[in-house]
């Protein structure tokens, strides 16, 4: 089994793509790209990549997926490198995995555990914690070589299968079903109160601009440089959220929270999709929704598609209008000026900054087309209320009486709903 890693930081780590189809020259672009991505998301969960290579594939043997002779190469490069996880981005039969682990001599994970370790860092609700959870111990239950304990112990994870003392297989089993039964209930629990959870966020009293797109497009990168700048002390509001999400001052002086999420990734395995959606629930809550994408990644048109259908699938048909489009990367195309683009897109660098103002001036508009006017009589005594009105909208007329505040007010159809759901209907 796994070395003992006695060396102190981050878990050294090789990462495999085993590689069936034919490598002419096509192939080997997409195999390249598939590669990297797989290297960002092992990264993305701490582990330093020091090896990575493509091995193809002539036959897959069912005992190791990969050839002998590749595994003895693979095996004295493991040794050498001192690593002590071996990333193989396919799906492996827990036979598979575990001889390999025998073969390599140090703990394997497949493709499908590498993304349920990513999703359970970004889960950001109750519920998607739960799902992914749940996903994790189903994967476990299936496959129990304990091939998990190290890494959970390192970056305190579920840790759902007790201490490094305890080896009994049976022991694990058992407690594991138990805990499927518990979470299945859990998760009921949650979706009967799932309202709770939007209560909360409409407390927030800002709207929310979620940003979405493919594992790599650069979501993380964009979402520092809109807010690296604009985070201040004064913003504690923001800290009693989750690190995914920030305040953001627009340019005409709107504050926002700008939401970060997990990103998309090429073939999902099936038993995945229900925690990666459970993973995206806030996205459904949000007033506007940032696609980013990778406008130089050479399957871009194919990867819009795959999160359209996603999207499509998570939120109302109209969501197209509460959305923009983003393409990043433009420095790697030759700056902004050179990207094609249609006309509701902007063309950005997150990297460089270049193109960052429209985006934000976009929002903007987005969100001020978005609004809508209402007027309300509010009593005068009714304090919170006015307070309300002034926090979330614009307000554009108010007639003050002895009995009642006429205001009339623009703002987002989900604040307005959120208003008149306590306040009651606007005044005619
Ligand atoms: P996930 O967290 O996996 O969903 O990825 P992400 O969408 O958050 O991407 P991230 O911001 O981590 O960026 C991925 C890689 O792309 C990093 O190496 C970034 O430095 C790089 N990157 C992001 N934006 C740009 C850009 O505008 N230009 C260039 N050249 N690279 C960029």
């Amino acid at each position: 089994m796994a070395a003992a890693d006695t060396s102190p930081g981050p878990t050294r780590a090789a990462v495999i793509l085993p590689w069936e189809r034919p490598a002419h020259h096509d192939d080997q672009r997409a195999a390249e790209a598939r590669l990297d991505e797989a290297v960002g998301l092992a990264a993305a969960i701490g582990l330093d990549i020091v090896h990575s290579a493509i091995l193809p594939l002539r036959t897959r043997r069912p005992s190791t997926l990969l050839g002998s002779g590749q595994i003895a190469t693979l095996h004295d490069t493991i040794e050498a490198d001192h690593v002590t996880v071996a990333i193989i981005d396919a799906r492996l039969s827990p036979v598979q995995q575990r001889n390999l682990e025998r073969a390599l001599d140090c703990k394997v994970i497949d493709r499908t555990g590498l993304i349920l370790d990513i999703f359970g860092e970004r889960a950001a609700t109750r519920e998607g914690t739960l799902q992914v959870e749940l996903a994790h111990l189903e994967y476990q239950r299936s496959r129990l070589v304990r091939s998990w304990t190290h890494l959970e112990r390192q970056r305190g994870g579920f840790g759902f299968l007790g201490g490094p003392g305890e080896t009994q297989i049976e022991a694990d089993r058992r407690m594991i079903g138990e805990r499927i039964v518990r979470l299945r209930r859990d998760l009921e629990q949650v979706r009967r109160t799932r309202g709770l959870h939007r209560e909360a966020r409409r407390r927030v009293p800002f709207p929310v601009v979620a940003l979405v797109g493919y594992t790599n497009a650069g979501k993380s990168t964009l979402f520092n440089a809109l807010t690296g700048a604009t985070v201040h002390a004064q913003d504690q509001l923001f800290a009693t959220l989750d690190p995914t999400m920030r305040g953001l001052r627009l340019p005409s002086g709107r504050r926002v929270i700008l939401s970060d999420t997990v990103g998309f990734i090429s073939e999902l395995p099936t038993e995945l999709v229900a925690a990666f959606r459970a993973t995206l629930e806030e996205v459904a809550e949000a007033d506007l929704i940032v696609h980013v994408r990778d406008a130089a990644h050479p399957e871009t048109a194919a990867q819009r598609q795959d999160v359209h259908a996603v999207l499509e699938g998570l939120l109302d048909t109209d969501w197209q209008p509460h959305s923009i489009e983003v393409l990043n990367k433009a420095d790697l195309l030759g700056g902004i000026a050179n990207v094609p683009a249609r006309d509701d897109a902007v063309v950005i660098s997150a990297l460089t900054g270049e193109g960052l103002n429209s985006l934000t001036q976009d929002i903007d508009r987005r969100l001020l087309a978005a609004m809508a006017e209402a007027a309300y009589a509010i009593p005068v005594e009714d304090g919170a209320a006015l307070a309300w009105l002034y926090a979330h909208g614009e307000i554009t007329a108010r007639d003050d009486t002895e009995t009642a505040i006429r205001l009339t007010v623009r703002m987002l159809p989900a604040d307005q709903a959120r208003f008149e759901q306590r306040h009651g209907q606007p005044d005619i």
